[in-house]
C-alpha cells in the first residue's frame, strides 16, 4: 500500500515517523493487565461493538452523522501495555492503527499543528483506521485562559480543532497520556472511559515474563520466572527489554547455535542492565550538566548573599563599635575638663 503520509510529510517517509499506519497484530492475548485494567478495557470493547452494531449495522449512523466518535483515554506509567492495547482493538475491529506521537508532532511543526490534526483525522477516515494519539498530555491539558503566548495560542486552538474533528469523526479514538489528571472539561466531555494502566503485581509480571516468549525460545532448565518476577518489581517494558537482551547474550555465547539455551543467569544479567539504564536515565533528569551549572550559579549566588549579609553585620559591628569609642572619648574628655 502506498504510505498516505508520504504525501503529507514527505521528509518522514521510511523511518520511525511522527505518524505511522500500523496493521494491527498484536491482539489482548499478548497482554497481561491487572483485573482493574481488564475490567475497565472490557467495558471500552463494549462500548465499541455496541457502536458498531448501532451506527452500522442498524443504520444510525446515517441518521446521526455528528458526535459520533468513540474517544477513550488509556493513561498510566510508560510499558505498561497502553500502545499494545490499542493495536489489539484496532485488530478486534479489523482495521489499521493510525498512531500519531503527537509530543513530536507538535514539537516538529511548531504554528502548524492545528492543521496537522485535521489532517490526521481526514487520513484516518481515508483509512478507515483506529486513531491513536500517543504521548497526548499536552493535548488534554486543560485550555489556558492567559493566551499572551504564542505556544499557548497554538495550544488552545489545537484542542478546539481536535474538539471539532473528533465531533466529525466516526470512528474510535484513543488518547495515551501518562498523567490522568487536569483534562480540559470540555475534552473530558468527549472521552467516553478512562482505561487506568497500572504496573503489574508480581503474579503478573512472571505471566508477562512468559508471553514475551516464543514456544520455539530455547529456556535452560534453571530458568524461574517467578523469581524473576519477584526479584524485580518493573513494568512490562521493561520485562520486553530484558527478554531481548537476555536472547541476544545467550545467542552471542561461543558454541554451536543449536545447544544455545537462555539461562537464569542471562536473564538476571538483563534485567540488571535495564534496571541500572533507568536508574542512570533517571539521575540524568536530575544531574543534567544544566541542572548541575543551574545548581552550582544557585549556590554561588547564596554564598555571595551569605556573605553579603555577613559583611553586611560585620561593617554594622565595626560601625557600632566606632560609635561606641567616639562616645567613651567624649565622655573621657568631658571627664577630664
Ligand atoms: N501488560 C503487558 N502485557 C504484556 N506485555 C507488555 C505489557 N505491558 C508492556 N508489555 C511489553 O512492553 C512493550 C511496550 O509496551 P507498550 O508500548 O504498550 O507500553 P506503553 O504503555 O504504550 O508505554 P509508553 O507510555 O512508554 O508508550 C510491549 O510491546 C510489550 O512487549
Ligand atoms: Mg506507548
Amino acid at each position: 500500500m502506498a504510505n498516505p503520509f508520504a504525501r503529507l510529510f514527505p521528509a518522514l517517509s521510511g523511518r520511525r515517523g511522527v505518524i505511522e499506519s500500523v496493521e494491527a497484530r498484536r491482539t489482548f492475548r499478548d497482554v497481561i493487565l491487572p483485573e482493574r485494567t481488564r475490567r475497565m478495557l472490557d467495558d471500552a470493547l463494549t462500548q465499541v461493538h455496541s457502536y458498531n452494531l448501532i451506527f452500522r449495522d442498524w443504520g444510525l449512523g446515517e441518521r446521526h452523522p455528528t458526535g459520533t466518535a468513540l474517544a477513550f483515554n488509556f493513561a498510566g506509567p510508560s510499558g505498561t501495555g497502553k500502545t499494545i492495547c490499542a493495536e489489539a482493538i484496532a485488530h478486534h475491529l479489523g482495521k489499521r492503527l493510525l498512531l500519531v506521537r503527537y509530543a513530536e508532532l507538535e514539537s516538529m511543526w511548531f504554528g502548524e499543528t492545528p492543521k496537522n490534526v485535521a489532517a490526521i483525522f481526514r487520513i484516518a477516515e481515508e483509512e478507515d483506521a483506529v486513531l491513536f494519539f500517543d504521548e497526548a498530555d499536552a493535548i488534554a491539558a486543560r485550555r489556558s485562559t492567559d493566551v499572551s503566548q504564542s505556544i499557548q495560542r497554538e495550544t488552545n486552538t489545537t484542542v478546539n480543532v481536535m474538539l471539532q474533528e473528533l465531533e466529525r469523526f466516526d470512528g474510535v479514538v484513543i488518547f495515551a497520556t501518562n498523567l490522568a489528571a487536569n483534562f480540559d472539561p470540555a475534552f473530558e466531555r468527549r472521552i467516553r472511559t478512562h482505561v487506568l494502566f497500572e504496573l503489574p503485581d508480581t503474579e503478573e509480571r512472571e505471566q508477562i515474563w512468559r508471553v514475551q516468549l516464543h514456544r520455539r525460545t530455547p529456556l535452560g532448565e534453571d530458568v524461574d520466572f517467578r523469581e524473576l518476577a519477584a526479584r524485580y518489581a518493573v513494568s512490562g517494558g521493561d520485562i520486553r527489554n530484558a527478554v531481548l537482551k537476555a536472547a541476544l547474550s545467550a545467542a552471542a555465547e561461543e558454541g554451536a547455535d543449536e545447544l544455545k539455551r537462555i539461562h537464569q543467569r542471562h536473564f538476571v544479567g538483563a534485567m540488571e542492565e535495564v534496571v541500572r539504564a533507568k536508574t542512570v536515565m533517571k539521575q540524568s533528569v536530575i544531574e543534567s550538566p544544566e541542572r548541575q551549572y543551574d545548581s552550582a550559579l544557585a549556590e554561588t549566588r547564596q554564598m555571595l548573599l551569605q556573605m553579603r549579609t555577613a559583611g553586611t553585620i560585620a561593617a554594622a559591628a565595626a560601625g557600632a563599635a566606632l560609635l561606641v569609642a567616639a562616645i567613651a572619648l567624649i565622655l573621657a574628655l568631658m571627664a577630664l575638663s
